[in-house]
């Protein structure tokens, strides 16, 4: 799968797309036929237990790209580029996005969007360097916003679609749409030609877009635009609670999980 043929599916096949930090779910993903792995810095949340996205750095996101590429034949890999990798210094941000695909195996970059990102949009792309967008809720602007939404008003709706149709216009290939109302989501997808994957942006967009942990049952709690559609959480819990029980009870190991050796018995 390459970026063209993500960007080929808008309007014709709905795009499934999953974030993914670690080959054994990136083979899962894969084998299922899912479209687009992302490395979300969601993983700051998810796995590495900061409450927000912002802590995480390049090379955790680089790390765990390698391992998700490594585990993954079909499915386009897109690194999501961590706060302040970017849109700062232009030079910086082409590098630690080259770095992705050069180091990692990436097949594409996402940036939180804003009209700071048209322009690097533009260079990625002249470059060989695939950008999704992503515009609605950016939580990377958390400390300046709040979690504020773009698109949540007439006027700031109007501005998502401004900033859609830029990014659009410089090359991005699909657009990420964040927690947006469902209306908007129909009419920005109306109006781009490429893709648009929602999350929480109602069921009209070209694909749909959740972190995996939500979708499988492991995170303790659900976004309410989420769904989950397993229980590895209590899976995983069962299993440990029941390891515990048997090592103290010394029901675990038993004599299957043992071995002998001749010649080692009585020896001081
Ligand atoms: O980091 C992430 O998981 C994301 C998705 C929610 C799109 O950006
Ligand atoms: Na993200």
């Amino acid at each position: 799968m390459r970026a063209k043929d993500i960007r080929a599916k808008a309007g014709e096949e709905p795009i499934t797309m999953l974030t993914a930090y670690d080959a054994p779910t990136a083979r899962l993903i894969d084998e299922a036929g899912v479209d687009i792995a992302l490395v979300g810095d969601s993983v700051g949340n998810t796995r590495l237990g900061y409450d927000s996205t912002l802590p995480v750095t390049v090379d955790e996101v680089a790390s765990l790209t390698a391992a998700v590429a490594r585990a993954t034949e079909d499915a386009l890999v897109v690194s999501d580029m961590p706060f302040l990798s970017f849109g700062a210094d232009a030079d910086d941000a082409i590098e630690n996005c080259g770095r992705m695909l050069k180091e990692a195996n990436a097949d594409a970059v996402k940036l939180e969007c804003g009209p700071h990102t048209v322009e690097l949009t533009r260079r990625l792309t002249e470059i060989g360097v695939p950008v999704q967008a992503h515009l609605g809720l950016t939580p990377q602007r958390e400390n300046e916003t709040g979690l504020y939404r773009q698109g949540t008003e007439e006027e700031s709706a109007r501005n998502l679609l401004d900033l859609a149709r830029q990014h659009e216009a410089a090359g991005a290939f699909s657009l990420v749409l964040e927690h947006i109302p469902a209306n908007l989501a129909e009419s920005v997808t109306e109006a781009l030609s490429i893709p648009t994957i929602g999350i929480g942006a109602g069921p009209d967009c070209d694909g749909q877009v959740l972190v995996v942990d939500e979708v499988i049952g492991l995170s303790e709690r659900t976004a309410p635009f989420s769904k989950r559609f397993g229980d590895v959480r209590g899976e995983m819990k069962g299993a440990i609670d029941d390891y515990v029980d048997a090592v103290e009870s010394g029901a675990f190991p038993a004599e299957e999980h043992s071995h002998h050796e001749d010649g080692l018995d009585d020896i001081y």
